[in-house]
């Protein structure tokens, strides 16, 4: 049996909450719902420009969940001051652009080794475990060893949006590689982005793999499996509502 993690990210039910600025549909009771299908943890990812998730989701998620929360967020101080006041049980923390439709790439830790080493410091003392999100280079895996982060998450972004089978391959190999490597230092190996039903197999069956994080597939996916149900819900609304007039 495949024991690797599945952390759902609920980030999406936040976007269509927010398009329309009301209560509804409210990403905690999709955290519960995706609790009760198996989820192992819940991912939200707290934006700079708030355009999903919101301070209140992620109070709210940590009293109400029975998993993990693991908050995704910017290296910046005042998401590490937000982290360090909320204590989530993880943190993975993510390059950000405000242009960005969602996260582009990994981060630069090689360049950034100083700041992020205070990051995994900080947080760590509190309580939070750190993961840093980044490309499937043993550059970036050694520096995030140096920052001393619990675990890193591997981008699978390349592999994702490969358009050949041969692309495809190579970077299943880079994969495949870098959790050796990583693993080999000790560090516990966490993989996503852009992952679905189509193409999550064959980074399901690597070995050394902690945990999946999956959000806007399964989220579209959660659409079509309930839109048929939403809508004979609504009919026979509709109906009654004409038979006892
Ligand atoms: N992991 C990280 C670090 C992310 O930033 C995201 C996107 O928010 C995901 C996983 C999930 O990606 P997707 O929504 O494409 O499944």
């Amino acid at each position: 049996m495949n024991n690797v993690l599945l952390g759902v990210n609920i980030d999406h039910v936040a976007t269509l909450r927010q398009a329309r600025g009301i209560r509804y549909p409210d990403p905690v009771q999709a955290a519960l719902l995706s609790e009760e299908g198996g989820a192992d943890g819940i991912t939200v990812h707290l934006r700079e420009d708030r355009r999903h998730i919101q301070e209140r989701d992620i109070l709210i998620l940590q009293s109400m969940i029975n998993t993990r929360l693991n908050l995704e967020m910017a290296p910046t101080d005042a998401m590490l001051a937000f982290a360090l006041r909320t204590k989530p049980e993880h943190c993975c923390i993510v390059p950000e652009n405000r242009e960005e439709l969602t996260t582009e790439g990994g981060l630069d830790v090689v360049s950034n080794q100083a700041k992020l080493l205070r990051f995994c410091q900080n947080l760590q003392c509190n309580d939070t475990q750190v993961s840093l999100f980044i490309d499937p280079d043993s550059q970036q895996i050694s520096a995030a060893r140096d920052c001393g982060a619990y675990a890193i998450e591997l981008h699978t972004g390349q592999y994702a949006e490969a358009k050949t089978i041969k692309k495809q391959q190579d970077e299943l190999d880079k994969l495949q590689s870098s959790i050796e490597y990583a693993k080999n230092l000790g560090l516990i190996v966490n993989a996503g982005h852009g992952l679905n039903y189509h193409n999550v197999e064959p980074i399901a069956a690597f070995t050394g793999l902690n945990e999946l994080n999956i959000g806007h597939a399964i989220i579209a996916r959660a659409v079509f499996t309930g839109i048929k149900c939403a809508v004979s819900e609504m009919k026979s609304l509709i109906r009654q509502s004409f038979a006892s007039s």
